[in-house]
């Protein structure tokens, strides 16, 4: 399962690739205004860093808006993956979009139809969110599960980006269900090395390494 990261703190970026285990980012309105920084900008910076899919999104809610903002975006990067709305016109301009050899991601799915449909529009991957699901009292892994089956069941290649991830278990779930990536937030990537009985582990170990009075080299 890949590992993306949905931020666009570039420091957090950064010091997440040095680990080799980042493979994209994710970005959205949102994201952006909590950076403070200036869209294009920010963007063309977290791309320099990964060479994997950046995802960028537009902001209009009409396809030739749509078309246009993506125009810019594409220039940005090889790496850019252009993120639209699960809208009429959002599938309208993944269509496009795709159909020219552009990578994009279709946000805010919220059902397997939905999905669907965007598997039909050729989308590169599709967001569905877990945590604004289970906030809305839906399960949201279970959203995972009939994605995947239905993936399966037409061979379709977009793949399922799990999104609006909260905690660890989401991320084990994912994995459980062969969901093809995960986007997180840092601080969900950087809970993923934690486990208390390491922590412990290393203590003893290093109590003990002391009590030789030895060194390596
Ligand atoms: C994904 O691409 C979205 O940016 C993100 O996962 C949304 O997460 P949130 O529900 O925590 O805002």
């Amino acid at each position: 399962m890949k590992f993306f990261v949905d931020t666009a703190d570039t420091a957090d970026i950064a010091d997440l690739a040095a680990t080799g285990l980042l493979d994209g980012v994710t970005t959205n309105p949102s994201l952006i205004a909590k950076s403070g920084r200036d869209f294009l900008e920010v963007t063309r910076e977290i791309c320099a860093l990964v060479e994997g899919p950046v995802s960028a999104e537009v902001v209009a809610l009409d396809h030739e808006t749509m078309m246009k903002e993506a125009e810019i975006l594409r220039k940005i990067s090889d790496n850019v993956a252009i993120k639209v709305p699960l809208t009429l016109d959002g599938l309208k301009t993944c269509k496009k979009l795709t159909d020219d050899g552009t990578m994009v991601n279709v946000t805010l799915c919220f059902s397997a139809n939905q999905a669907l449909l965007a598997a039909k529009a050729g989308a590169t991957f599709i967001s569905p969110f877990v945590g604004r699901h289970d906030d809305n009292g839906f399960d949201g892994m279970a959203l995972i599960e009939d994605i995947r089956l239905i993936y399966d069941n037409y061979a379709f290649e977009t793949e399922i980006l799990v999104a609006s991830v909260r905690h660890p278990i989401h991320v084990l779930e994912s994995a459980r269900i062969g969901a093809d990536v995960a986007t997180m937030p840092p601080s969900v990537i950087r809970s993923l090395f934690k486990h208390v009985l390491t922590d412990k582990g290393i203590e003893g170990f290093m109590a003990d390494w002391a009590k030789t009075g030895q060194s390596i080299g």
